[in-house]
């Protein structure tokens, strides 16, 4: 697996990455009404490159296939973690997050922090991530219940 930085122009196939990810993983959490309001199929295309950029976006590779995605803020918060459907626990996800972690010692990041969907909250906690709120988010009209996380890392 690669793991490297995204490339301008491959924001559409990261945003079919987060919409396979929400409709094809998180379905067995989520009402469709809380799907479709997370990952619309219609998206303001200008927005989500711009979210890719200023999130300096990670792209995880499997035969020269882009499959998952992340970043990691200077604050050590991780803004988005997917990785898609048909690519799923086949440990691409624990591949992300141990590089997440290398970077987050590299810069001296001694806590990381992200909001946490349901169907991902039992992955990081497994990587030792704990519950500090549980959180019920209004996207696009509709609630959507999450759980703030976060795991301290020794400097
Ligand atoms: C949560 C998510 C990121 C995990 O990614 P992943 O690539 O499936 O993660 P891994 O494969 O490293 O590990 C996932 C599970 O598969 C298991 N697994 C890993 N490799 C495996 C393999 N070869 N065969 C079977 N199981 C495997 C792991 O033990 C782990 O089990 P657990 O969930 O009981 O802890 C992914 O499921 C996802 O994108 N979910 C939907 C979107 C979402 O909620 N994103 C997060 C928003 S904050």
């Amino acid at each position: 697996m690669l793991i490297r930085p995204y490339s301008t122009g491959e924001e559409a196939q990261l945003h079919a990455i987060f919409h396979s990810a929400v409709h094809g993983l998180a379905c067995r959490d989520y009402t469709a009404a809380q799907l479709h309001a997370w990952a619309p199929q219609d998206y303001d295309g200008a927005l989500w490159s711009q979210r890719m950029r200023a999130n300096q976006t990670l792209v995880a590779e499997l035969d020269g296939r882009a499959v998952a995605f992340t970043d990691l803020q200077p604050s050590g918060y991780i803004d988005m973690f997917f990785v898609a459907a048909p690519y799923a626990r086949r440990g691409v996800g624990g591949a992300l997050l141990r590089h997440i972690m290398e970077m987050a010692h590299t810069r001296a990041i001694g806590v990381l922090r992200s909001d946490v969907s349901l169907t991902a909250e039992p992955f990081f906690a497994r990587h030792g991530f704990r519950v500090e709120t549980r959180n019920l988010v209004p996207v696009r009209g509709v609630a959507l219940e999450n759980a703030t996380m976060s795991r301290m890392l020794a400097l």
